[in-house]
């Protein structure tokens, strides 16, 4: 819970010259100075041998680019409190001078936004100068790459800083959709007698992408799409999307019922998952010319609890995809008796969730009359849609809780180690990687998995209208 006391009163960015800080972490840094709630030294820290000009100046540039780069004073003020420490992560020196500056600060916040291999380095130098002390810490997703080494990691992490000062981003936790599917969810009585396996026939949850792997070539080659989306992201969705309802809003109510039904989810097993990459992937520059790294993963995961038991659930995730949408749909089951003896081409109770990132909407899909003599309807859907171009982005909203020392809507250890068991088994199986045609929904391999629930839902298509 956010208290006045674990309040973070300096902002430490370990890898502050890279492209993470320089992308997301500065321009959300400039909107919560816009709102007042930056009020301390942010000090970057980063082996280029950079003056606290030069850093300066990149800080100017990355809001310019990146950031609204409206309010001049904000920004005036922004890069004026930053400064700037250029040392090896190795050398004790890095942090004996970290310490001098950090002198008035009591409870630094450090982000560790460097690759996954020098975090035991930083954090072992953070041990040793005692800052680790007081502070909290922030890492970065992937955690870890399996089981074994997110363990590792947690090993790292938690022999410095407790559970209750590590904060693990996932941003869709922060995106604002998602946090709407959860208050949807429990703000209302209408989803909570149809939520469980009397009523829902199955679930997808879709993640298209239409843009390909582009200039992370070496990064993506190294992890593909289940570590890159479906072990975190689209795994976090869906225990929001399924968990039980907590007792409160408090953080820990949340994250226990998040991390309980994670531990639900059955293992992913290698004949429920077809993997695909895009024709022409291997050309990018940074991938192994015979990779088979998958860019397109379509799998079917069961919860193993009482609420959810044999309701499939169908997750689709790829890049260079036919369109760009992220997509629940949640399809009830059929009227139990046909009193109207009307064809039906396919099931049309449903709710659908759709999270971005053009529109956002949250739509109940039922069949409404005809008019005229016969007793034969539509599909229609009741929506209400917000316009996302308004919502808060998420890294500042989670830098902003990292800050007020609230752990919310960040992963925590007991639920990333659940989502590494669920996809654990299918990664070992190093199963085929089949071939599609970029622009299209992925191999056609993958198609006949829904088959027998209406199909692969087309989040551009088959929801609205139709018979
Ligand atoms: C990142 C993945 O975590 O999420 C990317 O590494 C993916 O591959 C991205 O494109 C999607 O995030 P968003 O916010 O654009 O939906």
């Amino acid at each position: 819970m956010a208290t006045k006391e674990n309040h973070s009163d300096a902002l430490v960015l370990f890898g502050a010259s890279g492209d993470l800080a320089y992308k997301k972490i500065f321009p959300s840094l400039e909107r919560l100075e816009i709102a007042g709630e930056l009020d301390m030294p942010v000090i970057g820290v980063a082996s280029s041998s950079w003056t606290v000009e030069k850093m300066r100046k990149r800080v100017a540039d990355s809001v310019a680019h990146h950031g609204q780069n409206k309010d001049k004073k904000a920004v005036g003020r922004l890069v004026k409190r930053v400064d700037y420490i250029s040392g090896d992560y190795r050398d004790e020196k890095t942090f004996s001078e970290l310490t001098q500056r950090l002198d008035k600060c009591g409870h630094p916040l450090f982000y560790l936004a460097i690759p996954p291999s020098l975090f035991a380095t930083v954090v072992e130098g953070l041990h040793k100068s005692k800052l680790s002390t007081t502070g909290s810490v922030v890492v970065e997703k992937p955690f870890g790459r399996d089981l074994g080494s997110a363990l590792e990691l947690d090993k790292t992490l938690l022999e410095v800083f407790p559970e209750d000062r590590v904060y693990r981003i996932d941003h869709y936790l922060g995106k604002e959709p998602v946090q709407n599917l959860l208050y949807f969810r429990f703000a209302n009585t209408i989803l909570e007698p149809l939520w469980n396996r009397s009523y829902v026939e199955s679930i997808q949850i879709t993640m298209a992408e239409s843009f390909g792997v582009e200039d992370r070539g070496a990064f993506y080659d190294d992890v593909g799409a289940i570590r890159d989306v479906v072990q975190n992201h689209m795994l976090q969705e869906l225990s929001i999307l399924a968990m039980e309802p907590p007792a409160s809003s408090d953080s820990s109510s949340m994250r226990d019922e998040k991390a309980k039904l994670m531990a639900s989810i059955r293992p992913l097993e290698p004949q429920n998952l077809v993997r695909g990459q895009y024709e022409g992937y291997r050309k990018i520059d940074g991938v192994k010319p015979n990779s088979t790294r998958e860019t397109f993963a379509a799998l079917r995961l069961e919860i193993g609890n009482w609420r959810w038991a044999g309701v499939p659930i169908f997750i689709r995730a790829g890049k260079k995809l036919a369109v760009d949408a992220q997509e629940i749909l949640v399809r009830l089951h059929r009227p139990p008796h046909d009193i109207f003896s009307e064809p039906l081409a396919s099931n049309s109770n449903h709710v659908r969730f759709r999270l971005g990132p053009d529109r956002v909407e949250i739509a109940i899909g039922a069949r409404v009359k005809q008019p005229g003599e016969i007793m034969a309807g539509n599909r229609v859907e009741l929506e209400a849609a917000s316009d996302p171009s308004a919502d808060e982005p998420p890294y500042e909203r989670l830098i902003g809780d990292a800050l007020k020392g609230d752990q919310e809507l960040f992963a925590r250890s007991d639920a990333v180690r659940a989502a590494w068991k669920v996809v654990d088994p299918a990664l070992a199986a190093e199963t085929p990687v089949y071939s599609y045609e970029p622009g299209s929904w992925g191999p056609s391999e993958s198609h006949s998995m829904t088959a027998a629930f209406d199909g692969w839902h087309d989040p551009e298509g088959s929801s609205k209208g139709g018979k």
